[in-house]
């Protein structure tokens, strides 16, 4: 699996920030801010040889859209897919929620691109849009696919906050063959994680209920980092993974470089490991 390198994700980050700056400091949804996030995202695909896919719907707070991209497989039936959402609230640029799983997502796809365009089964990328407002934009993509669409996809995968500064390295409790993949790998950097129960509070949630295995990566948000939290991975204990979750102050600054490594490294070598021949074979 290719290894991702962290200072192209901080690129993907630092452009994000100034996206943020040059359009009244943040990228919330229905503002020009997200609208240049997708442009941002489409261009980054588009010129590793993507074909980006946008999908409009209509929100509260304006239009919003989400885009996809994949290299596919030779097995049509079959998709790994992908996502994270690249809104952020109004408060902030939103740059560890959630350009750290959007950013991490760009520099995987554009990695995959170059290492293997032709996998067995499709890869499918996603950027969901107006997250922040109730999850709607991967809802909205979940209503949108006929039960055949539905079907083809094996498991989707979440990224939303993977950087955080007092961070945790968290996996989703979802399916066990992706929370072994990811473990597995973790493990190789001597990193002990923690199952995480995400719930409703992200992305995957559509999928989850519409019977899709999930599973995905999480740093940690506004909860308090324990005692043994701290003894395991460092940083604080009794203070927030995310010190600047939702605020004003969530900017390039908010970031744990060595965090974003290690979980972007995680995600590439959990989705190459999925479209693998040698684990579709017992799949
Ligand atoms: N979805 C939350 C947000 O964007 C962040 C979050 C992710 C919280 C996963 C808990 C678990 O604000
Ligand atoms: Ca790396
Ligand atoms: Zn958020
Ligand atoms: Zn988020
Ligand atoms: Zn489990």
């Amino acid at each position: 699996a290719p290894d991702i390198d962290v200072a192209a994700v901080q690129a993907h980050l630092d452009a994000l920030q100034q996206i943020a700056d040059e359009n009244g400091g943040n990228r919330a949804t229905g503002t020009t801010g997200y609208r240049a996030s997708v442009d941002y995202v489409t261009e980054q695909l588009e010129t590793a040889g993507y074909t980006v896919t946008e999908q409009p719907f209509d929100t509260f707070g304006g239009e919003s859209y989400n885009i996809t991209a994949e290299l596919a497989g030779a097995d049509p039936s079959r998709v790994v897919m992908l996502g994270g959402h690249l809104d952020s609230v109004d408060a902030g640029a939103g740059i560890n929620d959630n350009g750290s799983g959007s950013a991490g997502e760009l520099a995987t796809a554009l990695a995959f691109a170059e290492a293997n365009p032709n996998p067995s089964v499709t890869v499918r990328f996603a950027w969901w849009g107006a997250e922040e407002q109730g999850l709607l934009g991967s809802s909205h993509y979940v209503d949108s696919l006929d039960a055949a669409e539905l079907d083809r996809i094996d498991v989707y995968l979440n990224f939303d906050m993977i950087g955080s500064p007092n961070g945790g390295y968290f996996v989703y409790d979802g399916d066990d063959a992706v929370e072994g993949t990811f473990n597995e790998f973790l493990a190789t950097r001597d990193i002990q994680t923690a199952p995480t129960t995400v719930g409703g509070r992200s992305d995957h949630a559509a999928f989850e209920d519409a019977g899709v295995p999930i599973g995905g990566l999480f740093t940690g948000a506004e909860g308090t980092k324990t005692e043994e939290e701290a003894q395991l991975w460092g940083g604080t204990a009794g203070e927030p993974y995310d010190p600047c979750y939702h605020s004003e102050c969530d900017t390039t600054a908010n970031i744990d470089p060595t965090m974003l490594d290690n979980m972007s490294d995680a995600m590439s070598y959990t989705v190459w490991s999925l479209t693998a021949p040698e684990t579709l074979d017992d799949a």
